[in-house]
């Protein structure tokens, strides 16, 4: 059984003058320990099917059911019960102004009752988790964007939730920052077994982090599957639009991006390098280096021009990243 079971799902906004479809007979199965991407254009649905999963929205028919529970069944008492499973975080964070970090990650555990000692102790697991202990008593207004987002994010882990709805999580985020963003989710989804729904609109989201991917248009899903089923074979019109688009407001051409990548006693620059261009299967160009060995192991930084498509340049910052590599812009 699938812990998210979405069945003949429609929605449909009545106003004075028109009727919006936003959702028309979506079916849809996340598994447990998935990382699904639903991606589509502005206005295709995606931030409704996302609130239908948690009754935010009332879905106007078909059914939602959450690890073998129909929301629709539930009282209101069991509805808020189970929104401590299933944590949403959004595109602009939604923190509290006037608490500081360790007040906001606090939020969702003081509303569920938990004892001082017992918040207090979570909190400092959380902080390490998302890494921002140095930051722990800062309000949101001092921290950066992806700070910020980490910062929702542990409020989001806080009450152990099975699953975390993103809707847009990194669009707000420069390409950096979102990359850095979504290592911190894969590595929730991988070492807590957290079910994670990535609403998107930006291909490269999905392509970098999600096993799976659910493409929408116009309120219907027009494809679905593992991620590199969808993007080999796309099969409808609007996948086919969304992985072969290359230019439009969506995915701006940055141009040829630099970064700096700083080596601190890593194994040596050389393989990894070779590596990068293997796995990636993207050229680089070394604009300029100084690095030196010490013992084997490699010191000091490198500049490096990626190529100019958007998700080459994602793949490479993903790549170096995961090896540990500190990357910044130039
Ligand atoms: N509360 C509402 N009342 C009326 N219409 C709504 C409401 N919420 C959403 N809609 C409409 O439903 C459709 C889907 O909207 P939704 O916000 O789900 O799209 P989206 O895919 O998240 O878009 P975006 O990428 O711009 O966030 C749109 O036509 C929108 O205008
Ligand atoms: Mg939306």
């Amino acid at each position: 059984m699938a812990l998210i079971e979405l069945k003949h799902l429609t929605k449909t906004f009545k106003g004075k003058t028109q009727t919006v479809d936003a959702l028309r007979d979506i079916n849809l199965d996340i598994n447990q320990g998935d990382i699904y991407g639903i991606i589509g254009m502005s206005g295709a649905g995606k931030s409704t099917l996302v609130r239908c999963i948690n009754f935010l929205e009332k879905p106007t028919s078909g059914s939602v059911v959450i690890d073998g529970k129909d929301l629709s069944t539930l009282t209101p008492a069991e509805l808020r019960k189970l929104r401590q499973e299933v944590s949403m975080i959004f595109q602009h964070f939604n923190l509290l102004q006037q608490r500081d970090v360790r007040g906001n990650i606090a939020f969702a555990m003081e509303i569920a009752g938990m004892k001082r000692d017992a918040i207090n102790k979570r909190i400092d697991e959380l902080l390490e988790i998302v890494g921002l202990t140095d930051r722990q008593h800062n309000y949101p207004s001092q921290l950066s964007g992806g700070q910020q987002q980490r910062v929702a994010i542990a409020r989001a882990l806080a009450t152990n939730p099975k699953i975390i709805l993103c809707d847009e999580a990194t669009s707000a985020l420069d390409p950096t920052t979102t990359t850095s963003i979504l290592n911190l989710l894969r590595e929730i989804n991988k070492k807590m077994g957290i079910t994670i729904v990535i609403i998107t609109h930006e291909m490269s989201v999905v392509e970098s982090t999600c096993s799976h991917v659910a493409i929408i248009d116009n309120g219907t899903l027009v494809e679905t599957g593992r991620v590199e089923d969808v993007f080999s074979h796309p099969k409808s019109s609007a996948a086919r639009k969304l992985i072969f688009r290359k230019t439009g407001a969506d995915a701006p051409p940055l141009g040829k991006r630099m970064i700096r990548i700083v080596f601190e006693g890593n194994a040596s620059s050389e393989p990894i390098l070779a590596d990068l261009v293997m796995e990636c299967r993207v050229a680089v160009n070394i604009m300029h280096a100084e690095t030196r060995d010490v013992g084997g192991k490699a010191f000091g930084h490198m500049i490096l021009q990626l190529p100019e498509e958007r998700v080459q340049q994602e793949k490479v910052i993903y790549y170096l990243q995961s090896r540990s590599i500190h990357v910044e812009e130039v």
